[in-house]
């Protein structure tokens, strides 16, 4: 990889843990965090995220974004289209990304992003805020198997690929990628990138529910993502939604 500082773990609780940490302290911009397992490994809605040894990739990559905070949630949606490029060129596969972030294939989920921020303590002088991306990839199917909760909805890339997978190979395309992604961001390109998102967006056209963070449950028509990249539902009763968080489930498909 070029010059870049990344710290290698064996085991650690979180990436994304330990990259807020170091970067709390004071670690540059495009700094990588990656780990062989995590013992807490998490996902979006506080789920966890499976991150046994030699099973995925799992890495989180430190960004300074000069956005507002208002914009931070476009970053997950260009960091999951980084990923999902960064498979494409590698592999030779076509993956979808079911909104916001959620890399499907074959319609099963294969790798997920969480982004998170460090405090906003230097909102006030102007200094770009602290954004982590931590990206999980199943690279190859757990001894045993996947855990009866995950195995009806998770997959992994060597099902997907009749060549090697090298973790190394993919983890650098991924944040050459999502840095690439980033930077059409900051120029105040994100349209760019939601055609992009929107040629492998998952649910468009789709039946879906949405679980509020109320727990109201809405059953409708994925409209796709709108200009800012917030989802808009059509409900049975032609009422549009906007869901800013929450879980989608499309109808007949997977959970998270
Ligand atoms: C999701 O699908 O809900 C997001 C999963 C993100 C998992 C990755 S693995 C590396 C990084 N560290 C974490 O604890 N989570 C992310």
């Amino acid at each position: 990889m070029e010059t870049r500082n990344i710290i290698r773990l064996d085991v650690t609780e979180s990436t994304n843990s330990a990259a807020l940490e170091v970067g709390q302290l004071g670690a540059a911009a495009g700094t990588v965090v990656v780990a062989e397992t995590q013992t807490g490994g998490r996902g979006r809605l506080n789920r966890s995220w499976l991150s046994l040894p030699g099973m995925g990739l799992y890495f989180t990559i430190i960004l300074r974004p000069r956005l507002v905070p208002e914009q931070l949630p476009k970053v997950t949606l260009a960091a999951g289209l980084g990923v999902c490029k960064a498979v494409e060129t590698e592999y030779d596969v076509l993956p979808k990304i079911k909104w916001p972030n959620d890399l499907l294939l074959g319609g099963s989920k294969f790798a997920g992003i969480l982004s998170e921020t460090g405090s906003m303590q230097n909102e006030s002088t102007g200094q770009a805020p602290l954004v982590v991306v931590g990206v999980g990839i199943n690279l190859f199917p757990p001894a045993g198997g996947f855990p009866a909760e995950l195995e009806e909805f998770a997959t992994t890339l060597s099902q997907h690929v009749y060549t090697g997978i090298s973790a190394e190979i993919l983890l650098e395309a991924c944040v050459l990628s999502i840095e690439k992604e980033l930077q059409h961001l900051v120029t105040g390109d994100f349209q760019t990138i939601l055609k992009e998102w929107k040629q492998r967006d998952a649910s468009k056209d789709k039946n879906l529910t949405w679980v509020t963070p109320k727990g109201e449950k809405v059953t409708g028509v994925s409209l796709g993502p709108d200009a800012d990249g917030i989802l808009r539902i059509r409900d049975q009763a032609g009422a549009i939604h906007t869901v800013i968080s929450g879980d989608i489930k499309l109808v007949g498909n997977i959970p998270g």
